[in-house]
C-alpha cells in the first residue's frame, strides 16, 4: 500500500539513529489496539473499529495506517501529534468528513490516501498544511463537489486522483493552487459540465483521465487551457460527434477516444493537435473515416470495433494512411467480400464503388433501408430484444439511441438497465403519461427537438434514477403542475428553446427537490411576478433565463434562493437592476445582465449580494451612467467585471475591488482627461491587464488608456478623496475646450497640463504611475 517513490529522507536516518540508543521508550509507546514497528517508525492499526484517531500514538512516527477503522468525521487538528508522518491511510475508515485544518501541522505528509470513504464536499481548507504532499488519493467517495480553494495549498501535488466519485460538474478554478500537478484523474464520474476554467492555472500537468464520465461534447475551450498535457483519456463518454477545431492541445500525443458513440469525426477536428501521434477510436459507430488533418506524426489510429465500411469512401484515409505510415489498426465490417479483413491489408485499389452514385447494389438497398445517405449509422444490429424498432441499443454500455428516426411515438421496450437514452430530432408532438415506463435506471434523458408541444402529467413517472433531462427547442408555451412527478432526482433541466410565456410554478417545481440547474432560456418569459419563485427548489444553484422578454422582476422574486450560485439574465428587456429580488440569495457569484437595456446603475445596486458576487456581466445595455455608489459594498471578493461596449464616459472608482481578475471597459467612450487619472492609477497598480480606450476628446479617440500620456501632466495632487474619482459632466467639457494639439499628447515632451494651463518642467519621474509589482494575480486580457 505505501508507495516507496519518494525520495528518502535523512530526517529518518537521524530519527533512526537517535532511536537505537532510546528504543525502550518508544516501544513502550505502542499502546493496544496498534502495532508498531521500530525500525520503520511504522504504526498500524487496521480494523480495530476506532471512533477517532489514538492521541497516543508515538509523535516520532512516519507511517500512520489506520485502514477499515470508523472515523466518521475528522475535526481540525486530527494528527497535531504526530508531526513527523510522510504516509498516512485512512481508507475504508467511513470517514464522511474531512473537517477544516483537519490535516494542519502534517508538513512532511507526502502520501495520503482516503479512498473508500464516504466524503461528500471537499471544502476550501480541508487540505490545508499539507505543504508537501505527493500523492491525494480520494477514489471511490461520493465527493460531489469541489470547492473552489480546495486544493490551494498543494502546491507540491503531483497526482490528485478522484476517480469514482459523483462529480457532476467542475466549476472554475476548480484546482488552483496545484503548482506542480502533474496527473489528474477524475475517471469514473458523472461529469456532463466543465467551466471554461475549470482547469485553469494547471499549467504542469502532463495527463488527465476523464474516461468513464458523462460528457457528450469535448469542451475544447477548457481544454485549451491545459497547455502542458499530453496524453487526454476520454474513453467511455457519450459523445457523438466531434467537429472542426475541436481539440486544440499544442502538446497533445496521446488522445483516447475509444468507446463513445462517435458517428462522425469531422477531418479537421484535430486540426490544433500538431503532436498527435497516437488516436485511439476504437469501439465507435464510424462508418468512414477522411484523412486526419493536423497531426504531422500520427503514427497509430485504432479503428478497432467500429462499423467502417471499406469501400471508396474510406481509400482517402487508406492511402493517407499508407503514405504517411500510420498504422491503421481495425476490421472492415463490409462489404461482404471484405468483411473481417484487416484495414491494412486491403490494397486501396480494391476500396470501390460500383454503379451509379458510387454505391453498391447491397449498399443501395441498404442505405434505402436506412433511408439516409452514405455515410448514415451502420446497418441496423440484428434485432434484439430489449430494442426497440429503428433505435440502436448497446447494452453493454447501456445506451440506447432513436435519434432522428421519424418516431411520432415514444418507442417502448428498452432493456431496463438502459442509462443514456437519445430520442431527439424526432416528432412526438405530445409525450402520454408513463411514457418511460420500467426505465428506473435512466440517466439522461433526450427528448430535444421533438416538436413537443404538451407533456402530459406524470409523463416521467417511474424514472427514479433520471438526472438530465433534455428537453430544448421543443414548442412548449407551458407546463403542468404534475409534468415532472415520479422524477424525484431530476437534477439538471433543460427548457431552453421552448415557447413558455411564464416561469414554472412553485408546484411544478416542488417534485424536483434536486434541481441544481434550470435552463429556460430564448423562451418568451415576460415577468418574474412570484415572490419565492424559487421556494420549492431550494437546492437550485444556476437559473439560465437569458434571451427571454423580462421586462420586470417582482421583490422577493429570490426569496429563498439559498445555493443559487449563478444567475443569467441577459439579453432581457429589464430597465434597471433588480436589487430587490436579489436579497435572499446569500451565495450568489454571479449575474449576468448584459444586453438589457438598463441606461442607469443607481447607489447601492448591488448592495443585497455583495457579500457573496464574484462576477458581474454588464455589457452591451447602453449604460451611461453609474452612480458613484452603484458598486456600494462589494469588495475585495470580486474576480470579474464586464461593462464592454457601453456608452460609459466614467466609472466609479473600482479600488475597493482589490481582488480583480479580468476588468473590462472595452468599447466605452471614456472621456480621457485628469479626472481619470485614479482610474489610469489603479490599472497601473493592480497588475492585471485592463482594456480601455478612449473616446474623448476627439484626438484621444480609439487610443487605450494605458497609451496616452495626458496623465503626466496632470496635477500631482489627487483629487481630494471626498469627490468622485471619475467625474462626468461640468469637468468633462473643460479639456473640449482647451483642445490641446494632438502632438501634446502622443508621448513626446508635453509642456502644458490641460487641467492647469501653466507651463510645468518635462515632467518627474514621481509623476508617473509606476507599476506596482504587489498583485500577484495572472494577466489577463479581456479585450476581443
Ligand atoms: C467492530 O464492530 C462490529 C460491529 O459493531 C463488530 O461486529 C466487530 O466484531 C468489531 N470488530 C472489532 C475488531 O472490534
Ligand atoms: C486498439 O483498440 C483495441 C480495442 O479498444 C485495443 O484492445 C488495442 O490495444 C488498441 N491497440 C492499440 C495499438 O492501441
Ligand atoms: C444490461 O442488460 C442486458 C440484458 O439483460 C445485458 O445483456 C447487459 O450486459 C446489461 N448491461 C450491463 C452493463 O449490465
Ligand atoms: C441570446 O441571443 C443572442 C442573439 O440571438 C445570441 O447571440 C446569444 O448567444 C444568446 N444567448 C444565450 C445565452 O443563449
Ligand atoms: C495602489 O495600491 C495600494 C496598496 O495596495 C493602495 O493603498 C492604493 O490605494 C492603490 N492606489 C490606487 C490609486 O488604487
Amino acid at each position: 500500500m505505501w508507495s516507496s517513490i519518494f525520495g528518502f529522507n535523512q530526517w529518518r536516518v537521524a530519527v533512526l539513529l537517535l532511536l537505537m540508543t532510546v528504543s525502550p521508550s518508544f516501544s513502550g509507546k505502542c499502546l493496544r489496539p496498534c502495532s508498531c514497528d521500530l525500525k520503520k517508525l511504522t504504526v498500524a492499526c487496521i480494523g480495530k473499529n476506532l471512533t477517532k484517531v489514538p492521541p497516543t500514538i508515538d509523535e516520532i512516527t512516519v507511517k500512520l495506517d489506520l485502514r477499515k477503522n470508523d472515523l466518521q468525521e475528522l475535526p481540525r487538528g486530527s494528527f497535531q501529534h504526530t508531526p513527523y508522518l510522510t504516509h498516512l491511510n485512512l481508507q475504508s475508515s467511513n470517514i464522511r468528513s474531512v473537517r477544516e485544518g483537519a490535516f494542519r501541522g502534517l508538513g512532511r505528509l507526502v502520501y495520503l490516501n482516503l479512498a473508500h470513504n464516504n466524503i461528500d464536499v471537499l471544502y476550501q481548507e480541508s487540505f490545508d498544511g499539507l505543504l508537501s504532499l505527493k500523492q491525494l488519493l480520494i477514489d471511490h467517495n461520493r465527493v460531489e463537489e469541489v470547492q473552489p480553494g480546495a486544493f490551494t495549498q498543494m502546491g507540491s501535488l503531483n497526482l490528485l486522483s478522484l476517480t469514482h466519485n459523483r462529480l457532476v460538474y467542475l466549476p472554475n478554478m476548480a484546482f488552483q493552487g496545484l503548482l506542480n500537478i502533474q496527473w489528474l484523474k477524475l475517471s469514473h464520474n458523472s461529469l456532463n459540465n466543465l467551466a471554461t476554467e475549470a482547469f485553469a492555472s494547471l499549467f504542469t500537468l502532463t495527463r488527465l483521465s476523464l474516461d468513464h464520465n458523462e460528457l457528450q461534447f469535448f469542451p475544447t475551450q477548457t481544454m485549451t487551457r491545459l497547455v502542458e498535457v499530453t496524453h487526454l483519456e476520454m474513453s467511455y463518454n457519450p459523445m457523438i460527434y466531434m467537429g472542426e477545431e475541436t481539440v486544440s492541445m499544442a502538446k497533445l500525443t496521446h488522445l483516447y477516444l475509444d468507446h463513445m458513440s462517435l458517428q462522425d469525426l469531422s477531418d479537421g477536428a484535430l486540426i490544433h493537435a500538431p503532436l498527435l501521434s497516437h488516436l485511439d477510436l476504437s469501439h465507435n459507430q464510424l462508418r468512414s473515416l477522411e484523412p486526419i488533418l493536423g497531426p504531422r506524426e500520427l503514427s497509430f489510429l485504432n479503428l478497432t470495433g467500429n462499423p467502417t465500411y471499406c469501400n471508396c469512401h474510406l481509400r482517402p484515409l487508406r492511402e493517407w494512411a499508407q503514405v504517411g505510415q500510420v498504422k491503421l489498426l481495425g476490421l472492415c465490417a463490409g462489404p461482404p467480400h471484405l468483411s473481417e479483413e484487416p484495414l491494412e491489408a486491403v490494397d486501396p485499389a480494391d476500396l470501390r464503388c460500383r454503379g451509379r452514385e458510387g454505391l453498391t447494389k447491397e449498399e443501395l438497398e441498404e442505405a434505402e433501408e436506412a433511408g439516409a445517405q452514405l455515410l448514415a449509422p451502420p446497418p441496423k444490429p440484428q434485432k434484439k430484444v430489449g430494442c426497440p424498432d429503428n433505435c440502436e441499443c448497446e447494452p453493454e454500455a447501456q445506451h440506447a439511441t432513436c435519434e432522428d428516426r421519424g418516431h411520432t411515438k415514444v418507442p417502448q421496450g428498452f432493456l431496463k438497465n438502459t442509462s443514456l437514452l437519445d430520442l431527439r430530432d424526432n416528432h412526438f408532438h405530445n409525450v402520454p403519461s408513463n411514457s418511460f415506463r420500467g426505465l428506473a435506471k435512466v440517466v439522461s434523458l433526450h427528448l430535444d427537438r421533438c416538436k413537443i408541444h404538451e407533456i402530459e402529467a406524470g409523463a416521467f413517472r417511474g424514472m427514479k434514477g433520471l438526472l438530465y433531462l433534455y428537453l430544448m427547442e421543443n414548442d412548449l408555451t407551458s407546463l403542468e403542475p404534475d409534468t415532472f412527478t415520479g422524477a424525484p432526482q431530476i437534477t439538471y433541466l433543460h427548457l431552453d428553446g421552448n415557447r413558455l410565456t411564464q416561469f414554472l410554478s412553485a408546484a411544478t417545481l416542488a417534485p424536483m427537490p434536486s434541481l441544481l440547474e434550470l435552463n429556460l432560456e430564448g423562451n418568451a418569459i415576460s415577468k418574474l411576478e412570484s415572490a419565492g419563485m424559487l421556494s420549492s427548489v431550494k437546492m437550485l444553484r444556476a437559473l439560465y433565463l437569458a434571451n427571454n422578454t423580462i421586462d420586470s422582476v417582482v421583490a422577493k422574486a429570490l426569496d429563498p434562493a439559498p445555493h443559487l450560485d449563478k444567475l443569467h439574465l441577459e439579453g432581457n428587456k429589464l430597465t434597471e437592476v433588480p436589487s430587490k429580488a436579489l436579497g435572499n440569495a446569500p451565495l450568489l457569484r454571479e449575474l449576468h445582465l448584459s444586453g438589457n437595456p438598463i441606461r442607469w446603475v443607481g447607489p447601492k445596486a448591488f448592495m443585497p449580494i455583495a457579500q457573496s458576487l464574484q462576477r458581474l456581466y454588464l455589457d452591451g445595455t447602453g449604460l451611461a451612467k453609474m452612480s458613484k455608489d452603484s458598486l456600494a459594498g462589494l469588495g475585495s471578493g470580486m474576480l470579474t467585471l464586464s461593462l464592454k461596449g457601453n456608452q460609459l464616459e466614467s466609472l466609479p472608482s473600482l479600488s475597493s475591488l482589490t481582488g480583480l481578475q479580468e476588468v473590462n471597459l472595452a468599447d466605452n467612450p471614456l472621456l480621457c482627461d485628469c479626472n481619470i487619472l485614479l482610474l489610469r492609477k489603479w490599472m497601473d497598480n493592480v497588475s492585471l491587464t485592463v482594456s480601455a480606450t478612449c473616446g474623448h476628446p476627439a484626438e484621444l479617440h480609439g487610443q487605450s488608456v494605458k497609451d496616452v500620456s495626458v496623465f503626466q501632466t496632470c496635477p500631482e495632487d489627487e483629487p481630494s478623496p471626498s469627490k468622485p474619482p471619475l467625474k462626468a459632466k461640468g469637468a468633462a467639457k473643460a479639456p473640449k475646450k482647451v483642445k490641446p494639439k494632438p502632438s501634446l499628447l502622443k508621448g513626446g515632451k508635453p509642456k502644458m497640463s490641460k487641467a492647469n494651463p501653466k507651463p510645468v518642467e518635462s515632467p518627474k519621474p514621481s509623476a508617473l504611475p509606476k507599476p506596482a509589482k504587489k498583485n500577484k494575480k495572472s494577466k489577463k486580457i479581456m479585450q476581443r
